[in-house]
Formats: C-alpha cells, sequence, structure tokens
C-alpha cells in the first residue's frame, strides 16, 4: 500500500527544523515494507490567521472563515498517513503560527469529522494518522519536552496516534538543540563536526521516521483486517472511505 508522509517545518526560516526533518523523512524512506510518498510543507513565507472563534467552521462543515494559508495545508493534513513536525522551540512551546494553524484543524474537525450516532450521541471520525514531532531550540532543557508533549495532545485530540523513535535517543519524539547557537544552519555544522547531542539527535529524527511509517503501515493494514467489526462503528466510517480512494487510487480531493 502507498503511504503518504507529510513533513511540516514549523520554523519560518530554512534552517534547523528543515534539516532535522530532512533526517527524519530520509529514515522514513528506508522502510521496506510500503510504498512511501513524501511531502514537504514549510511555515516560511505562510500566513495563517488565529482562530476568531466564529463557528464558521462548525456550521460550513470545516470551512474557515480567514483566507489564507490553513485550507491548503489542511486539505494536505487530513490526505497524509503519516505527520511528522520539526518544530524550533519558541517561548517554551511551538511558534504561535503552528499554533494557529492546528487550533484552526482542531476546530474544523467539529465541522467536517463530526460523527452522530444512532443514539444521538456524538463523536469525531477516527484519523488514525501516525504523528511524530522534532523540536529544537537554541538551549539545553528549553521547552523541547513541552513542545513534544504539546503535539502528542495535538496528535490525541485529531484522533491520531502519537509515535516515537526508539530508546534510548527517542523517549517521546525527538529533542535537540544548537548547542546556544542561532545560524540557521547550526544543526548541520555541528552533525558535521560529530558534536555528542547533535548525531543522537539525528539518530533520532531517522528512527522516528522509520517508527512512524512502520506504524502507519501496521495501523492501516489492522484497519483493513478488522473491517467487518470496526465498520459497525461510524466514528470508523471516514477512514474507511479514505482507505477504499487509496487502495482504487482515486484521487482524494
Ligand atoms: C521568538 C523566539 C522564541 C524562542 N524561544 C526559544 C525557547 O524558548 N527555547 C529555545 O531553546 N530556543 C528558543 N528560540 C530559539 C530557536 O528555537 C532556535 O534558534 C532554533 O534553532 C530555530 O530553528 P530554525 O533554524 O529551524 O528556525 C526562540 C527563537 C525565537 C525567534
Amino acid at each position: 500500500m502507498k503511504l503518504r508522509v507529510l513533513g511540516i517545518s514549523g520554523s519560518p526560516r530554512k534552517g534547523n527544523s528543515e534539516f532535522l526533518l530532512e533526517q527524519a523523512l530520509d529514515g522514513a524512506a528506508q522502510y521496506p515494507g510500503a510504498d512511501i510518498e513524501t511531502e514537504v510543507y514549510s511555515f516560511r513565507n505562510k500566513h495563517f490567521e488565529p482562530c476568531i472563534a466564529c463557528g464558521h467552521c462548525i456550521r460550513k462543515q470545516g470551512s474557515c472563515i480567514h483566507k489564507d494559508d490553513f485550507d491548503d495545508l489542511r486539505a494536505k493534513w487530513l490526505e497524509a498517513d503519516v505527520i511528522i513536525y520539526s518544530l524550533p522551540v519558541y517561548h517554551m512551546t511551538m511558534p504561535g503560527q503552528v499554533k494557529c494553524f492546528i487550533d484552526r484543524l482542531g476546530n474544523a474537525s467539529f465541522g467536517s469529522h463530526k460523527v452522530v450516532r444512532s443514539d444521538g450521541s456524538e463523536t469525531l471520525s477516527k484519523q488514525m494518522k501516525t504523528i511524530g514531532t522534532i523540536a529544537q531550540g537554541i538551549h539545553m532543557f528549553s521547552g523541547q519536552e513541552h513542545t513534544i508533549t504539546d503535539m502528542i495532545n495535538h496528535a490525541l485530540i485529531m484522533q491520531s496516534v502519537p509515535v516515537t523513535g526508539d530508546m534510548w535517543e527517542s523517549y517521546i519524539g525527538t529533542g535537540a538543540w544548537t548547542c546556544n547557537q542561532d545560524a540557521r544552519n547550526a544543526m548541520d555544522s555541528l552533525y558535521e563536526k560529530q558534536e555528542f547531542s547533535v548525531v543522537a539527535a539525528v539518530r533520532s529524527a531517522r528512527l522516528l521516521g522509520r517508527r512512524c511509517v512502520e506504524q502507519a503501515d501496521i495501523i492501516l493494514k489492522g484497519l483493513l483486517a478488522s473491517r467487518e467489526t470496526l465498520s459497525k462503528d461510524p466514528a470508523y466510517h471516514w477512514i474507511y472511505s479514505r482507505l477504499d480512494k487509496k487502495l482504487s487510487g482515486a484521487p482524494e480531493r
């Protein structure tokens, strides 16, 4: 089966986030169990307004009132099986523009992915994507784990599965620091010098990418094997219709 991997760099510049994202995507491409199709998205030169809680997306099947870069990234996000975020730490967490995106993505789901069960109760469709996060900052112990934890929460809210790499480099995702350097190529040049923590971060990012696709493959094959039972639950209808389109090669948009 073809697995669609969306790598998202949350930095407004071409820098350290993109360097580690490339490592993760390279790790993902090493998985021999599936056909991997990769797309890279950068927040560089993009514009994301904050959510204004107008409720338009809830009333209009997920369509947002702001006309900026949101719809494009949301469409890519929904079509992906694997999402790998590579984020610079800003003020101990993700950059504001990334938060604007995930706030709006989450709320739009209440319009586009709401499920009403036969007893009238409501829930959200299972999205079943795997989501991994790389977070790097200029300093040591300066928000990397908080950032990754915030993205794990985002994965859970989006009815998806947070994934990490392997022990010991990757407890909950990839955390890294640029050893006090603010240059956009700091990580790259530290890696060339084989600086210990950056070597570990590169290994972690590569394993994170690999595990994200492996686990997505397991999940999608598991869904197909369990269709008879799970398709009785309307929360799984969206993912099964996505899977059917994938298997038939029909365009998703
Ligand atoms: C507004 C702002 C806030 C930042 N806050 C943090 C922080 O809390 N912790 C940290 O380690 N680095 C912080 N940094 C530094 C960046 O995370 C760091 O330079 C990172 O390597 C940038 O990644 P990039 O090259 O992909 O843009 C901040 C940078 C900016 C511009």
